[in-house]
């Protein structure tokens, strides 16, 4: 089994639209949220977090948007639960993700895409240990 780390981005904390992609989550047969945080972020915590977008044209507003409120930080264990995450999800563009998916549902902005998920069982034990360190 699977574990992958989730950010409810500040747009869907603000947009008060956190128990709606919780329950949709939750909802998926045998996956279960082992901890949760709402934290506004810092920088050092981001600049670990998103290392790979460093020089990026979006790296900088990108920051700037996921320090702009508190987040919900979650860990999700379960059945292929990094690929279906990221199923839930989306496309990183909101425009360009289907209707039924988080993203698609709620989302127009790119950098305001409601939702982080782990791409990757690599990804997912490097962003545990960054936001749950007692976890890992
Ligand atoms: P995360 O789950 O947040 O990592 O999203 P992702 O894996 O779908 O996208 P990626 O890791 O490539 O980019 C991280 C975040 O940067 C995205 O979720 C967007 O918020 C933002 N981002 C990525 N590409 C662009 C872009 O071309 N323009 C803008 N404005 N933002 C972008
Ligand atoms: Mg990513």
């Amino acid at each position: 089994t699977q574990r992958t780390l989730v950010l409810l981005k500040p747009d869907a904390v603000r947009r008060s639209l956190v128990g709606e992609i919780i329950s949709r989550i939750e909802r998926k047969a045998g996956w279960r949220i082992t901890a949760l945080e709402l934290r506004t972020l810092d920088r050092a915590t981001l600049e670990q977090h998103y290392e790979e977008h460093v020089g990026r044209p979006f790296y900088e507003p990108l920051m700037e948007f996921m320090a702009s409120g508190p987040v919900v930080a979650m860990i999700v264990e379960g059945e292929r639960v990094i690929e279906g995450v990221r199923q839930l999800a989306g496309p990183t563009d909101p425009v360009a993700a289907a209707p039924g998916s988080i993203r698609g549902d709620f989302g127009v902005i790119v950098r305001e895409n409601l939702i982080h998920a782990s791409d990757s069982e690599e990804s997912a034990e490097r962003e545990v240990k960054i936001f749950f360190p007692g976890h890992a």
